[in-house]
């Protein structure tokens, strides 16, 4: 069976950063430690005015196919995901070609091009669609190119602004992968949910607290229905498990139950019943009250046990790394924790050759998605050829002012123009726009 998988990533984030313990925080009259801790964010990326998910996505789909030594005839396809799209009909993906026409000898005719949409897990559906072209033996010997590309912003005075981000990550779906071979076996959990929606509206509707629940509730039923699929788990099985992370306090919570979830009924549930007890069983409760306050409790000292925080710390804590300071990238955040993982592997000589991953995403609306993937020889040369860090280093630090400006520039509805606060340099930028209101872009050497 062929190995197909992903061959090399590539991160873009928006050049400006909003300091959210600091800035962000002081507004608001909150204590900073909710951020650091609580929701376990430093800081969002922005969209200077003139980057949007187009050059965002554009930008990174160039550093990855001049890493690659790629030309457009190398790519059979291009997916966009996004849930920032500005666009009802024409696809993002045929902007992002168009700018890397500018910039590449020949051109992307004869590429498929489309655009994935529901909400964070169509960047992961887009990598499902690519590998199923692949495998389905369609690609011709080409390269597909997917792109996670989202400006999240929620509006003003909406809890969700605390957790916005922009920024893209581009990945190159190829047979024999350079980074990591993705599983056929996947779990999915997927029902008609309300707690996060856009109807025909740039920033979002949320229920915030009822998104949580049901990130939680639709991640456990794609668990569940991987482990039909591919059998039992057991929670030593992979050397990281990168998640959707909307923001890293989310992922601490769905880690928790995932653990609690593959350690029922094996030994670590035995050796653990010593100090905590065993998981409480709903059969053994009259009431659904008390079973949840039971479980509520063995979550509680579950948290607490050495065990756990060492899997945690192992497992967990590498993926959150960069996530920490750019905020929700809607469909490119799954990706940006895999990147975060492998880079920690890096940075701390860690053999990822033949290693597994449980990668978790969700979108909202809503679905999980539960894969594994197995790292390939090459991983390390694709990670330490990320300049991701060089990136966050260089962004330009807003005050409130700048943010109540730039928020207000990338708004829809308003006509607002303002000076850009950084100078593009080597990438492609929004230049105004065309006759049918169509955006244009140029490159800026
Ligand atoms: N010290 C330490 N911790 C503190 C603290 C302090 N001083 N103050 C607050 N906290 C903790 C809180 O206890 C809470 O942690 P727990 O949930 O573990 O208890 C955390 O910080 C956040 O505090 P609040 O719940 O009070 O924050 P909030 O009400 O302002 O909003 C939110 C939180 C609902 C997640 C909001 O940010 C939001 O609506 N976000 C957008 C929606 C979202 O991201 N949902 C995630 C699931 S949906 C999804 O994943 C799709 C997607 O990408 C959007």
């Amino acid at each position: 069976m062929k190995s197909v998988g992903i061959d090399a990533v590539e991160i873009w984030t928006g050049n400006l950063k909003l300091d959210l313990p600091g800035t962000f925080a002081e507004q608001m009259g909150d204590d900073p430690a909710k951020y650091t801790k609580g929701l376990g964010l430093n800081a969002s990326s922005f969209p200077d005015s003139y980057e949007d998910i187009v050059t965002m996505g554009a930008n990174a789909a160039h550093r990855l196919m001049e890493r690659k030594g790629l030309e457009p005839d190398d790519i059979g396809r291009i997916d966009v995901a996004t849930e920032s799209a500005f666009d009802n009909s024409k696809p993002v993906s045929t902007y992002v070609a168009g700018c890397l026409e500018q910039v590449f000898e020949g051109d992307f005719h004869h590429a498929n091009k489309g655009e994935r949409k529901f909400a964070c897990i169509a960047g992961t559906q887009s990598l499902d669609d690519a590998y199923n072209w692949i495998r389905a033996g369609r690609n011709r010997g080409r390269a597909a190119l997917v792109i996670a590309t989202d400006t999240a912003l929620y509006a003003r005075g909406d809890a969700g602004e605390a957790t916005q981000g922009a920024g893209a990550v581009a990945m190159l779906i190829s047979e024999d992968p350079d980074l990591v071979e993705l599983s056929t076996e996947q779990g999915f959990g997927s029902a008609d949910e309300t707690d996060f929606l856009k109807p025909n509206q740039q920033f979002p509707s949320v229920d915030g607290k009822r998104s949580v629940q049901v990130y939680l509730a639709r991640m456990r039923e794609a668990l569940v229905d991987y482990q039909r699929e591919a059998g039992t788990i057991t929670v030593d099985d992979f050397r990281y498990a990168p998640f959707h992370t909307p923001f890293p306090g989310m992922v601490r919570k769905a880690a928790l139950l995932a653990y609690r979830h593959i350690t029922r009924d094996t030994e670590i549930e035995d050796e653990l019943a010593e100090d905590i007890g065993r998981q409480p069983r709903e059969e053994a409760f009259d009431d659904e009250e008390a079973f949840h306050d039971a479980i509520r409790e063995y979550m509680d000292a579950l948290k607490g046990t050495d065990r756990y925080q060492e899997w945690y710390a192992n497992t967990i804590e590498p993926t959150l790394t960069i996530s920490r300071e750019v905020g929700n990238w809607y469909t490119g955040s799954v990706h940006v924790a895999r990147a975060s993982a492998l880079k920690h592997a890096a940075e701390n000589d860690i053999d990822m050759a033949g290693e597994a991953l449980l990668v978790g995403s969700y979108g909202s609306g809503a679905q999980a998605e539960i894969h594994t993937e197995v790292v390939q020889e090459n991983w390390h040369e694709e990670i330490e050829a990320l300049n991701v860090d060089d990136q966050l280093e260089a962004r330009y630090d807003i005050n409130w002012e700048d943010y109540e400006e730039i928020h207000d520039a990338h708004n829809h509805e308003m006509d607002v123009d303002i000076e850009p606060l950084t100078t593009p340099e080597g990438e492609f930028v929004f230049d105004g726009w065309g006759r049918m209101g169509e955006r244009k872009y140029r490159f800026v050497d």
